[in-house]
């Protein structure tokens, strides 16, 4: 679907996601209702967390917002999605994803990664050729890596190779960027300077994001919103939005305040118990 084709993207969007349901089959017959009935809004930009223990449907709901689905599974079971009033059926112009396992080709160095998505006809005719080399090399400066240009990915570490594919995603300028645990696979001091640097990038380009995470504490340090998600089958169990500026740090994690949403956290998932493991990290 290409509802805005060649105009400039603004920052404002809205995602609505109305009485969803997902089955997909399960090998041994009959279905595995993984969501259910579930709706949610969406309206950027803001920061909005996806959270919920792992395998509860996050990635699922995710993808269905990005158009992606896999083959001979109807997606969604029932109910629809829009993104700004259009229905989404497809995958959509303004909405980019980053994934845990971040995509970049391992054939190209990092300057080429990052112009990657000007190999698309989509983002030739968006962005005049004049411009695209200081969008790119801009975007290298903004994540520190204009010193690595002509190195490969596999001369990275993970951490900055996830740096690759932040930069190619916010070079585009997306009016939605949907992240599934893009720093899942990191340490924990590479993922709170991958945090920080996000916070950066998102106050420099305000986009629509909707993060995934089953990470509380990367929940309470990024959230402008954070909906909890229970899981067999996944429903709301909480949202709520955290108006703390940011960045926030391991100082503010401490504050009562952060506590508390930390054990709200912890005890709607609890009521509303089910397999799967949820995070805490410091
Ligand atoms: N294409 C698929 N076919 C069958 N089952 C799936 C498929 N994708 C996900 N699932 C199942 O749906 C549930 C939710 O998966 P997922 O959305 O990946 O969870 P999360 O991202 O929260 O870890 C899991 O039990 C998973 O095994
Ligand atoms: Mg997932």
């Amino acid at each position: 679907m290409s509802a805005t084709a060649a105009t400039a993207p603004t920052a404002s969007a809205v995602i609505a996601l109305d009485r969803i349901v997902q089955e997909y089959p399960r090998p041994e017959g009959g279905v595995n209702r993984v969501v259910d009935d579930l709706t949610l809004r969406f309206t950027g930009p803001s920061i909005n967390m996806l959270l919920g223990p792992s395998g509860c449907g996050k990635s699922t709901l995710l993808y269905m917002m990005g158009g992606v689905r896999p083959q001979n599974t109807n997606m969604p079971t029932s109910g629809s999605i829009s993104i700004d009033g259009v229905a989404c059926t497809d995958a959509h112009d303004d909405a980019v994803m980053v994934f845990q396992r971040y995509a970049n080709r391992p054939d190209l160095n990092v300057y080429d990664n990052v112009a990657f998505p000007f190999r698309l006809k989509l983002w030739r005719d968006r962005i005049p050729s004049a411009e695209r080399h200081d969008k790119v090399m801009h975007m290298l400066e903004a994540v520190g890596l204009a010193d690595k240009a002509k190195l490969l990915p596999s001369q990275l570490s993970g951490g900055q190779n996830q740096r690759i594919a932040l930069a190619r995603s916010l070079m585009l300028r997306p009016r939605i960027l949907l992240m599934d645990e893009p720093f899942g696979a990191l340490d924990a001091q590479t993922r709170e300077e991958m945090q920080k640097l996000l916070v950066k990038l998102y106050q420099e380009y305000p986009c629509l994001i909707v993060f995934v995470t089953h990470d509380v504490t990367e929940a309470l340090l990024l959230g402008d919103r954070v909906v909890v998600l229970s899981t067999q089958p996944a429903r709301i169990a909480d949202d709520f939005e955290i108006a703390t500026p940011k960045p926030r740090d391991s100082g503010w994690l401490r504050m009562p305040e952060a506590a508390a949403l930390e054990q709200r956290i912890l005890s709607r998932l609890h009521q509303a118990a089910g397999k799967g493991n949820v995070r805490v990290s410091v």
